[in-house]
């Protein structure tokens, strides 16, 4: 890849680990930042590098522990901003609060459209995000937005690990589009687990809708957060007669008991991708597919002033349906 003159990838401290594998499939050293906390945990951050004219990515999840990383996020972009970067964009390879998208009762907010503002007030120019979980977010934000899509990368490792003559299972019906795009992309079948809600916080599985007997599973969702769903899915799947069950998501929030739940369910692998870290506590038959050097190829489009979408080509208006 070319080095750009006025190109620097800075992290946060929420995943300086991925930042470290984009800037090294780029080629280029991560910039130098000192990032502190106060006696009263106020953060402390200095650039330790020029930045005027620059074209300046930030690389920082909004994960667990979100108000810390996004505080962070912010406060680096104000930086940045003060420092006369050029540009500025704001890389969040996972957006949290992406559930919380809708005013679907009164009285709520729709904090999804909250952290958008506060982002673009800061000062980012533009955003870089992977599977926002409603493609629609995007338009929260006045600023552009290059939405980038972990499935084919997810995909690579499914075939590597060999699933036989797989059908592709969504854990509940929101999850049908995003499902049926990887089922399309591996020319296989599609089934739906029938999630009913019973009360606010309590759902049961009963049944699939499709056919998984003798057949491996690939049980697909945008994010992991609490493994209810999909464990719950995996387990009606080997029910009904699936041979092996695989779990493949993007974004592994893997909070409350969701390793316990992931260690104790009936599947041979748990693909996520390493938008967020997974450094501590973690699944033991977790399987990691790492989203760097698609980053990479969007960072240095971006930088370059080309085409992002084309980097799914073939499969870009699938993902663009989803
Ligand atoms: C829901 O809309 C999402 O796509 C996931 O299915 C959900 O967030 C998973 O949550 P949990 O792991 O807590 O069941």
């Amino acid at each position: 890849m070319r080095r750009g003159k006025g190109l620097r990838v800075f992290s946060g401290r929420a995943h300086p680990q991925l930042a470290r594998d984009i800037c090294a499939h780029m080629g280029i050293p991560l910039g130098e930042v000192t990032i502190e906390d106060f006696p009263d945990r106020e953060i402390n951050l200095k650039v330790e590098c020029d930045v005027r004219g620059a074209d300046v990515f930030v690389v920082q999840p909004t994960c667990p522990p979100v108000h810390d990383n996004l505080f962070e996020l912010l406060s680096f972009i104000d930086c940045l901003r003060r420092a006369s970067a050029e540009n500025i964009t704001a890389v969040i390879p996972y957006f949290g609060y992406a559930r919380k998208d809708r005013k679907d009762e009164g009285r709520v907010p729709i904090n999804a459209k909250l952290v958008a503002n506060l982002i673009t007030v800061a000062g980012a120019t533009r955003v870089l995000a992977i599977d926002l979980h409603a493609a629609q977010i995007q338009g929260f934000f006045d600023i552009p937005v290059d939405h980038l899509f972990a499935r084919p990368v997810l995909m690579e490792k499914v075939r590597e690990l060999g699933a036989d003559n797989p059908v592709i299972v969504s854990p509940d019906v929101g999850g049908t589009k995003l499902a049926r795009a990887y089922a399309k992309e591996l020319k296989a079948e599609l089934a739906i687990v029938d999630k009913r809600r019973i009360s606010g916080d309590r759902t049961v599985v009963e049944n699939i809708v499709g056919q998984v007997e003798g057949r491996d599973v690939v049980l697909v969702d945008d994010m992991i957060s609490t493994a209810g769903s999909i464990t719950d899915a995996a387990r009606i799947a080997k029910e009904k007669g699936a041979k092996k069950v695989y779990i493949v998501a993007t974004h592994g929030v893997l909070c409350g008991n969701a390793v316990q739940r992931l260690d104790d369910c009936p599947a041979e692998v748990i693909l996520l991708s390493d938008t967020i870290p997974h450094d501590d506590a973690k699944p033991v038959r977790l399987v990691e597919a790492s989203v760097a050097p698609l980053l990479a190829r969007a960072i240095d489009r971006i930088h370059r002033s080309e085409s992002v979408s084309s980097l799914f080509e073939g499969g870009a208006r699938d993902a663009a349906d989803r």
